[in-house]
């Protein structure tokens, strides 16, 4: 039975920064963003949305009465919980309207943790081939106001289904797990923003990938000719840059050429928004699928990382008609609007974080479809903007 990715959408939220802007305030030379870590954009969290807004938000792009009836499990993936008992994706749920028969559950294992709710949505739809699995990624990511990091700050969420016989993507049989206990990037209980030892990072990110994708190729016999396009997690562009870079090396042939052409297509959404955390390296294989050269029967390898780390190859064959199963992220990215550096600043300090007190937000300058209006007796209030 063919099992894979059925439909494919993305939100954000309304504001973004240029980070021109942001280098100059920074006194940094704006090159360094633009160019070393190839960011250009990034979106900015006002107090009235967080994961489950978000993830809601991407979700309801693909609602319809038929698909709800048929979702059996709501899997959320995400490192920004607003609990740490109760489940974002119950909150998603009754936001979504979907009915009280639906397993729910939230998943966390950094940014790879989307990626366990594909692997377990497979299964899932294995033993219940009628079921669809509903399966979001979303996240703010958060350094801290003129840290290393800020750079590459984001927020926004992914969701797909996960169905037998999918219009997007077919899941190939073999993927590749690796996990290992290393701290480059961690968040303790107590922090609101996550500490990071950057360059480690990125060199373990980079071990992860060219140990997976060694290990699958081994069980496979898969070569780089058949793969149209290696997509990955972009916590940075830069970072795709350097995984691919890392396999290649200086190789100037058809395969090398055509794999940089198609990384370079993923990079682009990501550029405008900056780290989704778990939703990243799906944002990646929406810009492959709307401004690379993708055909229905290519094959595509996927390279999923979170830190502390984990990380998983896996791949899988674009269906025909695929174009039609993806939301239209041009237009959402274009709708936006740019604030200053001062005002970014101040909603970055204005989230509800781990406050305890009682709160009410001002949701009337925020269009998004799903609001967190504020907090009463620790309670979060949520409410759908119609
Ligand atoms: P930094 O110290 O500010 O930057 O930290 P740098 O000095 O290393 O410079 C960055 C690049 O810009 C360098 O290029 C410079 O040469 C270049 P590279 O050597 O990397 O190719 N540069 C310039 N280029 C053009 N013109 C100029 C110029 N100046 C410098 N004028 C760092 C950068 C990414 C480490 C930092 O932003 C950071 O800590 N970010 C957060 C950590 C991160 O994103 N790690 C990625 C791997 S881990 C991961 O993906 C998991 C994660 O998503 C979390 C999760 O799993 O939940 C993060």
């Amino acid at each position: 039975m063919k099992i894979g990715i059925d439909q494919l959408s993305f939100a954000t939220t309304p504001y973004y920064i240029d980070l021109v802007e942001l280098a100059k305030a920074r006194d940094v030379d704006p090159n360094k963003y633009l160019i070393g870590i190839g960011q250009e954009k990034q979106a900015v969290v006002p107090p009235t949305q967080d994961a489950v807004t978000l993830g809601a938000a991407a979700a309801q792009k693909l609602m319809t009465p038929e698909l709800k009836e048929r979702i059996s499990t709501v899997l959320v993936a995400t490192e920004s919980g607003v609990d740490n008992s109760k489940a974002t994706a119950i909150y998603i749920k009754h936001l979504l309207g979907l009915s009280m028969f639906t397993r729910v559950v939230e998943l966390k294992e950094a940014c790879y943790a989307a990626t366990a709710g594909v692997m377990m949505a497979k299964g899932l739809v294995a033993a219940d081939p009628q079921s669809v699995v509903l399966v979001i990624g979303t996240d703010i990511a958060r350094y801290g106001l003129g840290t290393p990091g800020e750079v590459t700050q984001g927020a926004g969420a992914v969701a797909m289904t996960v169905a037998a016989n999918p219009r997007l993507l077919e899941l190939d049989q073999v993927s590749v797990a690796a996990s290992d206990d290393i701290m480059d990037f961690w968040r303790p209980l107590y922090a609101e923003n996550a500490m990071v030892d950057g360059k480690y990072s990125t060199q373990v990110y980079i071990n992860f990938f060219l140990e997976t994708f060694e290990r699958y190729q081994q069980m496979t016999g898969r070569q780089l000719a058949d793969f149209a396009a290696l997509l990955f997690h972009l916590p940075f562009t830069k970072m795709g840059k350097k995984a691919l870079d890392a396999l290649l090396g200086d190789r100037d042939d058809l395969d090398s050429r055509r794999l940089r052409e198609a990384l370079t297509a993923s990079q682009q959404y990501s550029r405008q928004v900056g780290n989704l955390y778990t939703g990243s390296l799906y944002l990646g294989l929406l810009s492959y699928l709307q401004n690379g050269h993708a055909k229905a029967g290519q094959r595509l390898g996927l390279f999923s990382y979170g830190s502390g780390a984990e990380g998983e190859f896996y791949s899988g064959v674009l269906q025909p008609g695929f174009e039609k199963q993806l939301n239209d992220v041009s237009a959402d990215l274009g709708g936006r609007q740019q604030i200053s550096i001062s005002e970014y600043e101040q909603l970055f300090n204005s989230q509800l974080g781990l406050s305890a007190e009682d709160v009410t937000f001002d949701t009337s300058k925020d269009p998004s479809p799903f609001w967190l209006t504020g907090q009463k007796n620790h309670q979060r209030q949520y409410k759908a903007n119609n």
